[in-house]
């Protein structure tokens, strides 16, 4: 009998810990984590300090460990970490909390009531397009950043925060550029060095973004009545016992969505710019339908079906630059992954970036085509082979509320306004917690001229 070896093979330990977080740079992530799937085919694994990684890039197993994974695989030390800021949301929470929560929070994200956000969406939209002068030089990434965070705020939260927008975009930023620092090798040491500048950044961050949420959680306490978002629904439950939600299980749910709510869906409009940008045919073929389907008028939320071109321009934007670009778990049961037996300890990463441009599913994987999504290319897609949206029990919960705000946002200003880029040279990657650009996107917004036949 063939005895097989108990792991694939892999990169040495030491390329892995240049390669990744180990220096607090996650910069060189994608390209290593590609050259690891090239180099080592579809499954590789190697040894770490903090035990055995195995890198995935393979559909069926990537499916398998997000669906069949279940809470025997949890989040990993990415997202773990990022608890000294989110606390125990969603986003990061384990079971049992993070079953009974999502239960809870899920009403919120109800088709239905996702399709009453969207006139909320295209409002937010039109103001922004309408504040842009013709010819005006603008950070299409700040504009769509804050624009993301009103709809956010207004759907969610019935509140309107855009006094507070600047203040909230600072202090992500402060947490996000912590964050490669809060996740290297002696990340721990830093939480209890007060004076180190990334642990002061993070804190003022925390700080600043306490103080937000909670004023407007103060706010709905003092006007209680039910407005049927997702903070009466987190203000008015009661546990089996009649007791209400704890007051920081209150903040954690509501900054987990507010930032989870508009920072990968602020990146993936402006990463949908910056493709149009550079395609000219593309960019064509979208204004051709919006002519087509909106004529001189702003999308109501009744068009979203037939825009399905500006739904597969996004569909591409996000394959080729996912916002959501790692996804990490820790193996906390013994877990079967295909032929391989994985022991607790270890860490299954996976890589929208590196998946959604593997050539054994995707033609052409690195060119901007939309009409893949159309013209059959895709249908017979394994699933695990595009998974912006991850899956499983830890799918993204606003996934349909991301499609809506991102394909009426792109219809609503792509119909008034077209963005040249000032500087096609390409935008480097920044992959932090989501994949953000690593210099401002600007743009000169020009006023598009809409030809309505009679
Ligand atoms: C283009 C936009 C978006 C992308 C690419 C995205 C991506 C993702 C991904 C990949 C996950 C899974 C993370 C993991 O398994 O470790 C996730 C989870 C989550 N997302 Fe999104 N997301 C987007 C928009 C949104 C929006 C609009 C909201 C809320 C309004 C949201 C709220 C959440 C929450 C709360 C979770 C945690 C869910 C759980 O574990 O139960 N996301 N998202």
């Amino acid at each position: 009998m063939i005895s097989r070896a108990r792991y694939p093979a892999g990169p040495p330990t030491m390329t892995a810990l240049r390669n990744l977080s180990a220096s607090g740079n996650l910069a060189r992530m994608p390209a290593f984590l590609a050259s690891v799937a090239r180099d080592y085919g579809p499954v590789a694994s190697w040894r770490m300090p903090r035990g055995r990684f195995w890198f995935v890039d393979e559909p069926a197993l990537i499916d398998q460990i997000l669906t069949a994974g279940g809470y025997d695989v949890i989040k990993g030390r990415g997202l773990r970490r990022m608890r000294r800021l989110l606390g125990q949301g969603l986003l990061t929470s384990d079971e049992p909390l993070h079953l009974r929560q999502r239960r809870l929070v899920q009403p919120a994200f109800h088709r239905e009531r996702v399709a009453g956000y969207a006139a909320t969406m295209i409002e937010a939209a039109r103001d922004a397009a309408a504040a842009l002068a013709d010819g005006q030089e603008v950070a299409v990434d700040a504009l769509m950043n804050r624009m993301a965070l009103r709809i956010a705020a207004a759907t969610l939260f019935s509140a309107d925060i855009d006094d507070e927008a600047d203040a909230i975009g600072a202090a992500v930023t402060g947490a996000m550029s912590g964050f490669p620092a809060s996740i290297s090798t002696f990340a721990e040491l830093l939480d209890y060095i007060p004076w180190h500048a990334a642990t002061r950044r993070f804190r003022q961050a925390r700080a600043g973004l306490d103080a937000i949420i909670y004023r407007l959680i103060e706010e709905r306490r003092l006007d209680a009545r039910d407005r049927g978002d997702l903070l009466s629904i987190l203000l008015s439950t009661r546990d089996e016992e009649d007791r209400p939600m704890p007051p920081e299980l209150v903040r954690d749910e509501a900054l987990t969505l507010l930032l989870a709510g508009h920072e990968t869906t602020a990146n993936a409009l402006t990463w949908t710019w910056d493709a149009l940008a550079r395609d000219p045919a593309a960019e064509a073929r979208l204004h051709a339908e919006l002519d087509t389907v909106l004529g001189d008028r702003d999308p109501v939320p009744a068009d979203y079906p037939r825009l399905t071109y500006t739904r597969d321009v996004v569909a591409e934007a996000m394959r080729l630059r996912p916002p959501a670009w790692i996804l990490g778990r820790r193996v906390i049961r013994p877990f079967r992954l295909g032929d391989w037996e994985i022991a607790p300890g270890s860490v299954l990463l996976t890589s929208q970036i590196v998946t959604h441009r593997n050539p054994r599913f995707w033609h052409e994987p690195d060119a901007f085509r939309p009409e893949r999504w159309s013209n059959g290319e895709t249908a017979a897609l394994p699933r695990g082979a595009y998974f912006p949206f991850g899956g499983g029990n830890r799918v993204c919960i606003g996934e349909s509320f991301a499609w809506t705000e991102a394909v009426l946002v792109l219809a609503t200003i792509a119909r008034r306004v077209r963005f040249r880029a000032l500087d096609l040279s390409p935008i480097p990657l920044q992959p932090l917690v989501t994949l953000r650009p690593g210099r401002p996107v600007t743009m000169r917004a020009e006023a598009r001229r809409v030809e309505v036949s009679v």
